[in-house]
């Protein structure tokens, strides 16, 4: 028997009784003629004490030892509060070592020195620390609960296939060679998409899955190659449906894991609304500081920093600590990321009775810059500014200061810590059904989402890009957390979609042909929706430190797509190769 009890359960009821327990040797300190020992093991940590008297008192023993000891419980002299076994301690009668260990590459504590390479390559290692051991237990804890949701709600748990054709999510595909079928592949999924609406379409009403998905696409501190998805789909449903249902999931998961209560129903935007006033369709709505436009002001025309600019678009920002002069903007403009925020900014600072401004052109601040006050009264009477408020008016290309105002709306927050711990979630909806991208269609989503059907007829002959579609993202504190869409389940649509991506009729036959026939034996109407598990993990325990998802995956991926553990990807064995025909240009 290894262990009568694990290493964080004894306490001062257990005192007296004789225990085995089992475990690492976190720490050892020897004190005189007795030995101090650390003893861990997932549940946490006794103090394990050896006495000269005992014959092992010379054994020698080094941290992450694996040992297995009996003794017996005594109350201890000095509580430790910090432990759940603080109030006692064991005087070992009996030690065997089960396992030496070797020097550790790196300290495993919460507090490491580990560089994160090491921690990648040990992730074993890394996982003995609490603060990853933890995050991988909450990670269990979250999707046993979402199953006991989906499952009360009366969905079924399907697994679909990996190893599939492909499934066009926008990104490119993990391909996988067939043995038997030489030269032929497999495409690993990007979601389960194309599976689940056959199911639908096989008569099940509700499905779920906790899937796991692969894309090959560039890194982002909220992507990896391998990653996660809380899927559903359901038959004879409507957009609302799904959005309600969603919601009373995840104010479920919140209620559980975070005791927050989200109001009964989310805010929503279109995706034009969120444009305008966020400049980004995956706004942070935790904090104000809406755009908004005053381009069209006459007042504007006569100064030499609006010509040939054809938008104005104003911020107010509530003075703080951080934010309380214009240093502090301009060092937020020059700290935002891989944007160059060149444009022509105006600073007003509305102090008491006095109005003070400047302009900044190029990152750089022009003081006697001259500018009518009537005019600039004008200004922050639009943007309805009161005593103590910062206005910036950025002038420029209609097309890019948006993206660049959400970008530096976000820095300030950040700068100025306005980001609270609350969770602020939202619909973004009325998506685009198609985009022009270098002369040609895309879809917007997938190209299985179902568009309004009062705009195709408005607009499928006029303008196409104006169609927009029956999909929504959840967005929160800022993530895109998850997105879905209504299904065409028309043919006509499918196919008009078709054409819009500018694919013959052999093209898509030979795509997607298996599922358009799937469409001529009564597909019910469905739709559905993915939450990223990993991003809905950042979300629910991140606490604002904004880790990159990568921290709350048990295996991860480092920025090239490799696994630093087992070495992959890695050259494979030339018999291998040989064996699937598959010859590597050197
Ligand atoms: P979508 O592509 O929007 O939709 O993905 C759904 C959610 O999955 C998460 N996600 C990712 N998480 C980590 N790393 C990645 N590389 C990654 N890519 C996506 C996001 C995203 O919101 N089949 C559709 C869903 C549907 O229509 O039902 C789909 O996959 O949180």
């Amino acid at each position: 028997m290894f262990r009568t009890h694990n290493c964080g359960e004894l306490n001062i009821k257990n005192q007296n009784q004789i225990v085995t327990l089992s475990g690492w040797i976190k720490k050892i300190r020897k004190i005189g003629s007795i030995k101090f020992i650390d003893l861990r093991d997932m549940y946490g940590i006794t103090q394990i004490i050896i006495t000269k008297k005992m014959k092992f008192f010379n054994t020698k023993l080094y941290q992450e030892y694996v040992i297995k000891i009996t003794g017996i419980v005594k109350s201890r002299l000095a509580i430790n509060k910090k432990l759940n076994t603080g109030e006692i301690e064991i005087i070992v009668k009996n030690l065997k070592i089960i396992n030496k260990s070797k020097n550790l590459p790196f300290l495993i504590d919460d507090n490491t020195d580990a560089t994160e390479l090491l921690r990648m390559k040990y992730r074993y290692l890394d996982i003995r620390r609490n603060i990853i051991k933890n995050i991988i237990i909450n990670r269990s804890h979250l999707c046993n609960i979402s199953r006991k949701f989906f499952i009360k709600n009366n969905f079924i748990e399907i697994e679909t296939p990996i190893l599939i054709k492909s499934t066009p999510e926008g990104a490119r595909d993990f391909v996988v060679p067939s043995r038997k079928r030489k030269g032929k592949f497999y495409s690993l999924p990007q979601s389960p998409q194309l599976f689940k609406q056959m199911l639908m379409i096989g008569g099940i009403d509700k499905y779920f899955q906790i899937a796991k998905c692969f894309r090959d696409e560039d890194f982002r501190s909220n992507r990896q190659p391998e990653f996660t998805q809380i899927d559903c789909e359901m038959a004879f449903v409507n957009q609302k449906d799904i959005m309600n249902m969603c919601e009373s999931y995840l104010n479920f998961i919140f209620k559980s894991i975070k005791n927050i209560n989200i109001s009964k129903s989310w805010k929503t935007l279109t995706y034009k609304e969120s444009i305008e006033k966020y400049g980004t369709d995956k706004p942070d709505i935790r904090f104000k500081m809406k755009i908004l436009n005053i381009s069209n002001e006459n007042s504007l025309k006569k100064y030499k920093f609006f010509t040939s600019k054809d938008a104005a678009l104003v911020i107010k920002i509530k003075k703080n600590i951080y934010i309380n002069n214009i240093t502090n903007i301009l060092n937020c403009i020059k700290k935002i990321k891989k944007v160059n925020f060149n444009e022509n900014i105006i600073y007003i600072e509305y102090v008491k009775t006095s109005i003070n401004y400047y302009l900044i052109s190029n990152k750089v601040i022009y003081k006697d810059y001259y500018i009518n006050e009537e005019d600039i009264k004008k200004w922050l009477n639009i943007a309805n500014v009161t005593h103590n408020d910062i206005t910036l008016i950025i002038l420029g290309d209609k097309n890019i200061i948006r993206k660049k105002i959400s970008k530096l709306r976000l820095k300030i927050a950040k700068e100025s810590k306005m980001h609270d711990n609350t969770i602020s979630p939202l619909w973004i909806i009325d998506f685009p059904w198609i985009k022009l991208n270098d002369n040609k269609y895309k879809a917007v989503h997938h190209p299985f989402t179902a568009p309004k059907i009062e705009d195709i007829k408005k607009y499928q002959i006029k303008n196409p890009i104006k169609i927009t579609s029956q999909s929504y993202d959840i967005v929160i504190n800022g993530q895109e957390i998850g997105g879905g869409s209504i299904r065409i389940h028309d043919k006509k649509i499918q196919k008009l979609m078709f054409h819009y991506l500018g694919l013959t009729k052999e093209e898509y036959t030979k795509q997607f042909g298996f599922f358009i026939k799937a469409f001529n034996y009564g597909a019910p109407p469905h739709g559905g929706l993915a939450i990223g598990l990993d991003r809905l993990m950042k979300i629910l325990y991140d606490n604002n430190k904004n880790y990159n998802i990568k921290e709350y995956i048990p295996f991860p991926k480092n920025k090239y797509g490799e696994d630093l553990m087992t070495n992959s990807p890695n050259n494979i064995d030339s018999n291998i190769l040989n064996d699937l025909k598959i010859k590597i240009e050197k």
